[in-house]
């Protein structure tokens, strides 16, 4: 039920995210919007201990965060005017994404000697790393003096 729930969303978005691109209008909050979705799918896979699923949620996610964020002028563009000067944030949070995105694929597929207990450990850690990416520019940019 909650798994219908979820897909029907990220459908939902996905569609939303579509029609905005098409008619060329970027909306970082969509945008963001469906990241956070990929996010908890990937989270959901760590709990349920279900590989596919992270994987599958991770290949979307990670392209997606690419595409937003590593490229300064076009977040630059898209930033609130007043911090739009912190687009470099935004560049550091892909890097720290890509580089946690190739972590969790390692461990995932990795055909080494390490305990899988080692390797989930690792792969959690990493995911944790993405979320403090994501948190960290928030407190920055998003919410920084909000209330
Ligand atoms: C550039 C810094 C930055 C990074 C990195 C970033 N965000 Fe955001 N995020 C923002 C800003 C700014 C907004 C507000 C956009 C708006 O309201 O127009 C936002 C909005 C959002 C929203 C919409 C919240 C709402 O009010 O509906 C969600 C959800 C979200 N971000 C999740 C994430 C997730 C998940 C990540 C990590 C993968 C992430 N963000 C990374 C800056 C960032």
């Amino acid at each position: 039920m909650l798994k219908k729930n979820l897909l029907s969303t990220i459908a939902a978005i996905a569609i939303t995210v579509t029609s905005v691109q098409a008619t060329n209008d970027y909306d970082l909050k969509t945008n963001m919007q469906l990241l956070n979705a990929e996010l908890s799918t990937v989270r959901d896979g760590f709990i349920t201990g279900d590989n596919k699923t992270i994987k599958e949620a991770l290949k979307k996610f990670s392209e997606n965060a690419r595409d937003l964020l590593s490229n300064k002028e076009h977040i630059k563009s898209m930033l609130p005017k007043d911090v739009a000067y912190k687009a470099n944030i935004a560049v550091n949070a892909s890097k720290a994404i890509d580089k946690n995105v190739g972590i969790i694929e390692e461990m995932l597929n990795y055909r080494n000697t390490q305990s899988t207990s080692r390797k989930n450990k690792n792969a959690q850690e990493a995911f944790l790393a993405i979320e403090r990416a994501c948190f960290s520019c928030h407190s920055l940019v998003r919410d920084y003096g909000k209330k």
